[in-house]
């Protein structure tokens, strides 16, 4: 079954979609199970307290380290079971958010976010990940009245290198990305990526 990944800027709507896209997927009864990251596992739920505690200072490599840990244990603990009994996975974020955040939002290089990444995913990429493509613009606006978090607070010159950063790649990872004008309707965007799940063979 296949694995999906949600991909975008902080406010870029991935809980609005996939609680949605969750809705739709019930009634086509289909077998799924969502998550988050960083988290959805005790410990990963664990490491999110840490990493997003705006009291703390991390910095970009540190960061790496603790997304790669919380990865680590989802992938091993909730996603490759599920995928092995036949459920469809979909993830609110996942390694690509490590490639956008800490490298091109942070200047950590790529490759050492592959290299710390490579054995925590233990060779599990996805079979789709929707990028939802906004201007930081646009999300400051829908994010006015949160309370924000570590990561929110570091501001718009972050989110715009991250949005760049996403649009690489999508670029270079044509094969398996999906990018979604995400200003568009709620509804059209679950509508897109419900036919592309169909059209996906495993
Ligand atoms: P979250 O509250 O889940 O943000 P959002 O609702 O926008 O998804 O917090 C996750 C934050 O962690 C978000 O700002 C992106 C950041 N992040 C990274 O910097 N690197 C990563 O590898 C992951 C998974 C998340």
């Amino acid at each position: 079954m296949p694995f999906i990944t949600l991909e975008g800027i902080d406010g870029s709507g991935k809980s609005t979609i996939s609680s949605l896209l969750q809705e739709r997927l019930r009634e086509k009864g289909l077998d799924f199970i969502a998550i988050r990251e960083p988290g959805g596992t005790p410990i990963g739920e664990k490491i999110r307290d840490l990493l997003l505690d705006p009291s703390y200072s991390i910095s970009p490599i540190e960061e790496v380290y603790l997304y790669a840990t919380s990865r680590a244990v989802l992938v091993r603990e909730i996603i490759l079971p599920a995928l092995n009994s036949g459920k469809i996975v979909i993830s609110e974020r996942y390694l690509d958010s490590s490639l956008a955040y800490q490298g091109y939002g942070k200047g950590v290089p790529l490759k050492f976010i592959y290299e710390v990444n490579r054995p925590a995913i233990m060779g599990l990429y996805p079979d789709l990940t929707i990028l939802l493509d906004i201007d930081p613009l646009l999300c400051i606006e829908r994010l006015k009245d949160k309370k924000k978090d570590r990561i929110e607070l570091e501001g718009l010159t972050l989110q715009k290198n991250v949005r760049y950063g996403y649009l690489k790649l999508a670029d270079f990872y044509k094969e398996r990305y999906l990018v979604i004008d995400a200003t568009k309707e709620p509804q059209k965007i679950v509508k897109e990526i419900i036919e592309k799940i169909e059209r996906l063979k495993r």
